[in-house]
């Protein structure tokens, strides 16, 4: 099952990148799959690394945020136990772990990791589906590259009726973000 969560990732120098990825897990986490695309960050840092930390988290400002690169405030992290890496303190479980084998040979690189340690921080709140809506909308804002524009404007009028049935104001802000980056076709940063 693929389970879409953040990705903490360190550069040589020690400077923290965080980014919504979703790999495949297996079974409880036993292991993960991450198939970040090159270019990217992720991929630059875990192919250097080879090591970071996986997320499952349940509030979408990050994650929408980080999916169109504009991350404006560092978010809040405490050193992993485990590995080199750095663990978000708004999350529910993360899961650090190590990448042992690599295969670029697709733009989308396959990682596999094992997981060496985890943690909880706190319970998973439950299911929302405005908060599904922004997973979804972030992933869409990631592909306008690919994706006609007036279907992401369709999927964007659906998705807008789960926030504003089901959301907060952190849904609503979150949505409106990507709302506005991909109505100016991904150039400007909110
Ligand atoms: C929920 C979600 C899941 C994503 N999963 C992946 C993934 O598995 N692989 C990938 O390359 N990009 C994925 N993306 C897109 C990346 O997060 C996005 O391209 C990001 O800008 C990469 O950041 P980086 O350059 O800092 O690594 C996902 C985005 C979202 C919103």
């Amino acid at each position: 099952m693929i389970i879409e969560g953040l990705v903490t990732s360190l550069d040589f120098s020690g400077r923290l990148n965080v980014a919504p990825m979703g790999p495949i897990v297996e079974g409880d986490f036993e292991s993960i799959v991450l198939r970040p695309f090159q270019p990217s960050t992720t991929f630059d840092n875990l192919s250097q690394q080879r090591c970071g930390v996986f997320h499952v988290v349940d509030e979408i400002d990050v994650i929408a945020r980080a999916a169109i690169g504009c991350l404006d405030v560092e978010p809040e992290t405490v050193p992993a136990e485990t590995v080199a890496g750095r663990v978000l303190v708004r999350c529910c479980r993360w899961f650090e772990f190590q990448v042992t084998a690599i295969d670029t040979t697709q733009q989308r690189s396959v990682m596999n990791c094992r997981i060496v340690h985890r943690g909880e921080r706190r319970p998973y709140l439950g299911m929302n589906r405005a908060r599904n809506a922004v997973i979804e909308a972030a992933i869409l804002a990631t592909r306008i590259h690919l994706i006609p524009g007036e279907e992401i404007q369709q999927s964007f009028r659906s998705l807008r009726s789960a926030v504003e049935k089901t959301g907060n104001e952190a849904e609503f802000r979150a949505f409106q973000i990507l709302a506005e980056y991909v109505a100016q076709g991904g150039s400007q940063k909110a």
